[in-house]
């Protein structure tokens, strides 16, 4: 039977752009399932926002009539306890405000609050069932530092780094570029909870390294060093799942223009459709043996971190070595690594579907549980022995 499905787009985001794209194909898809399609559109600026409109990508041209169209909206408990999509806009005799019944969410960001565990905190909070990472595999997710620490717990190779904040810039420059130099001949420098590789630099001098270093503060207050590898070959590889059974696709090689992707290359360059169009090779041209090893650290690293529904894990391989190293978790990757899933003999539809399953079966766990007791302890007469309270005993 169809269900009442919110498909969440857009966010405050360098990758908006790249989530509207993602929104419009899963909604459609899932439309075309039999499903109804519930809007929710968050701004460039952080609006909630819905209406019919927003499920066409045309519509985007122009954001500011976009949003001028769109109904302010958010959730709400209705008096069945039941958690909808209320519209909270200006309600007059013929504009009454609607509130939508929401079965399922199906979270289609890119990056920041979207991404992070930000939104899906908010579904948390609103004991609603959404797709994708729960709140522990998506901060990690965005925390490259903490991910790497977590995939080196379970013997997954990572590249040697350096870690940096800027107090610790201000005060020890010298013994960090010390630091820093001892990697390698050359390094990388990267804010840790960015994407699109916004404020990524490749550095080999000292003055290279500072400037590298300072123009990334201006993104992040935390960054990484880390030792280049070179000469450099990217593999990804998407896992399907949750912690108790996960699949891996098969693995792409994405084709940089020079040897590390730009936010240009990834998204500017073939007419905006974003990462799905972007160059790459599928099946990765590869040996069997590594195609296998980066499969089984993705599945590991996946159930490990407790992410569910569809992820894609990035991995660095040195192309004369052909050692490979972990290098980040996308929880939510662009267009779902559908033309990954497609060529592993899972159609689009199929995806979308599982992703609907996987979000409420996590929600069934989650729902079976005591999470609440409906004794109030603040009823007992304990209560008139804890100070500051009005007429205690
Ligand atoms: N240690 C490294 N050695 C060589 N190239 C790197 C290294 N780390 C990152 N890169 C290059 O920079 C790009 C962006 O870095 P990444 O860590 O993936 O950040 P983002 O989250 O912004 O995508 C990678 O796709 C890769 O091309
Ligand atoms: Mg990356």
């Amino acid at each position: 039977m169809g269900k009442h499905i919110l498909v969440a787009f857009g966010g405050v985001s360098p990758e908006h752009e790249v989530s509207v794209i993602t929104g419009m194909q899963a909604a459609h898809t899932l439309k075309d399932s039999g499903n109804t399609i519930i809007p929710l559109y968050i701004s460039k600026s952080g609006k909630m926002l819905t209406g019919e409109h927003l499920l066409e990508l045309e519509e985007f041209k122009n954001l500011k009539e976009l949003e001028a169209k769109s109904k302010p909206c958010c959730f709400q408990i209705d008096t069945f306890g039941k958690t909808v999509l209320s519209e909270t806009g200006k309600s007059g005799l013929f504009s009454k405000n609607k509130a939508y019944q929401v079965d399922v969410v199906l979270a289609a960001f890119h990056g920041s609050d979207g991404e992070n565990g930000g939104f899906q905190g908010l579904c948390e909070s609103f004991n609603l069932p959404y797709s994708g990472s729960g709140l522990l595999a998506s901060s990690v997710g965005m925390d490259k530092r903490a991910c790497k620490i977590h995939a080196a717990s379970l013997g997954i190779p990572v590249v040697e780094d350096v870690f940096i904040t800027e107090q610790q810039w201000i005060d020890n420059r010298d013994e960090l570029l010390k630091k820093i130099q001892e990697l390698g001949p050359s390094v990388v420098i990267k804010p840790m909870r960015l994407g699109s590789s916004i404020g990524v630099k490749k550095a080999s001098t000292e003055d290279e390294i500072s400037l590298a270093i300072e123009t990334a503060f201006r993104y992040d207050s935390h960054l990484l060093a880390e030792k280049a590898v070179s000469p450099l070959m990217e593999i990804n590889c998407s896992v399907l799942g949750d912690f108790e059974k996960a699949e891996a696709s098969v693995c792409e090689q994405p084709l940089g223009a020079d040897e590390s992707l730009t936010f240009e290359d990834k998204y500017m360059g073939d007419e905006g459709k974003g990462m799905a169009s972007a160059t790459r090779l599928i099946p990765a041209p590869v040996s069997d043996e590594l195609t296998k090893s980066i499969q089984d650290a993705s599945v590991k690293l996946f159930k490990s971190l407790d992410a569910s529904g569809v992820a894609r894990l990035d991995f660095l391989v040195n192309k004369d070595t052909l050692e490979f190293y972990f290098n980040e978790i996308n929880t939510i990757p662009g267009s779902f690594s559908f033309y990954l899933w497609d060529k592993t003999d899972v159609p689009f539809s199929a995806l979308m579907n599982r992703l609907v399953e996987l979000a409420l079966k996590k929600h069934r766990q989650k729902n079976g549980r005591i999470r609440s007791y409906e004794t109030n302890l603040l009823s007992n007469k304990a209560v008139k022995g804890i100070k500051g309270l009005k007429g205690k005993g």
